[in-house]
């Protein structure tokens, strides 16, 4: 017999479902009894013994639907030693639910912040087992977490999309790609769209250099041009500024415009007198259906944390590594970033090939 507890935090993506698909058929597969509590919208179900008792019938006819069927929130990791508003103790409540239900353990899906509070309560003694959701596919200690490569899909198509309307046209196009702290979808996205120049926060650009890398196409008869720029990219000035001052200076330009790549729309167009389109998936990179690549990776992983949980190993977070599903401590993924590297092959072959990153 066992009791898990599962919930689904921070913003969600594509695979969410399809995970614990994945590990609930695992262990029905394996054990003859359990007991399924999920706990509504992640964290809050747990702080605020919000949940559901699901049966496996709940998990059938899944793989394919996007979203969460429990619900998602983002409960910042940085306030959860902090009461809430009545007072209540977030971490003591988490762990009082999870002792009143005598849960084996918690699987947690989520990114980083949600991995930190996992983190947290496996430090506190609960026993949790995290499988690393996100698109950003930023989390240490994987080498991918599912979700990225549906919004890789997703991101690609609009760029694809935008190509041949751009062409028509001979217009410059911005596509702003999601990821405020890590560039890895806008830098795939970026080169299976044809981008030709692809701005990421690990590089910080310099306009001029934008502006050339389009002149040099112009000089040579390409009429349009196509930028894929993340959320978060940065210019060199902006990159080079106290911490203080840096968010001073955006919170400035937080009034001015939506997000950086309008900025960059506006300084090119004066620059060059040219025509500058911005386009922004922005959430449809995170909705539908998962990509068969992801519901492959989701049932890995899913099926992995099954087995961990019947041999009652806890602490971990199930991870790819050089593409086997192996698990990895909390304690040594928690807190870290899985940032683009500026000398990243991929990179230097991308340049290689006359793509500019704005530097
Ligand atoms: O972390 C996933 C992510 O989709 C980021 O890529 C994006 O910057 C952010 O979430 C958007 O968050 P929200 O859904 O809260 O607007």
């Amino acid at each position: 017999m066992k009791r898990i507890g599962m919930l689904t935090s921070g913003g969600d993506c594509q695979a969410l479902n399809a995970t614990m698909r994945g590990v609930v058929k695992g262990l029905t597969n394996n054990i003859d009894e359990l007991e399924i509590y999920g706990f509504e919208e992640g964290y809050k179900g747990l702080i605020y013994g919000n949940y559901r008792l699901l049966t496996a019938r709940d998990f059938s006819g899944i793989l394919t639907q996007g979203g969460t069927i429990i619900g998602s929130s983002r409960q910042p990791f940085k306030l959860m030693r902090t009461p809430d508003a009545n007072g209540l103790d977030k971490v003591e409540a988490m762990k009082q639910n999870y002792y009143k239900l005598r849960l084996d353990c918690l699987v947690i899906l989520g990114g980083n912040g949600t991995q930190k509070t996992a983190n947290l309560l496996r430090e506190e003694g609960l026993n949790v087992i995290h499988l690393p959701k996100t698109i950003d596919n930023d989390i240490y200690g994987t080498d991918l977490t599912f979700g990225y490569q549906s919004a890789i899909n997703i991101a690609t198509d609009c760029i694809d999309c935008i190509h041949t309307t751009a062409s028509s046209h001979g217009r410059c196009f911005i596509v702003e790609v999601m990821g405020h702290k890590v560039g890895w979808l806008t830098l795939m996205a970026g080169i299976a769209g044809g981008a030709d120049i692809i701005l990421i926060p690990e590089i910080p650009y310099d306009v001029e250099k934008v502006c050339e890398a389009i002149e040099k196409r112009n000089k040579k008869g390409k009429k349009f041009t196509i930028l894929a720029v993340a959320e978060g990219a940065i210019s060199k000035e902006m990159a080079a500024l106290e911490k203080k001052e840096l968010k001073k200076e955006q919170e400035k330009l937080a009034k001015k415009y939506p997000s950086v790549s309008y900025k960059l729309a506006e300084e090119i167009a004066a620059k060059l007198g040219v025509e500058v389109r911005v386009t922004v998936p922005g959430h449809t990179q995170r909705g539908g259906s998962p990509c068969p690549f992801d519901r492959v990776l989701s049932t890995r992983l899913g099926a992995y944390a099954a087995q961990l949980i019947i041999k009652g190993e806890y602490g971990y977070m199930v991870a790819v590594v050089n593409n086997e599903i192996k698990k990895v401590k909390l304690e040594d993924s928690a807190g870290k970033l899985k940032s683009v590297s500026p000398k990243d092959q991929t990179i230097m072959l991308a340049k290689s090939i006359g793509i500019s990153f704005g530097d």
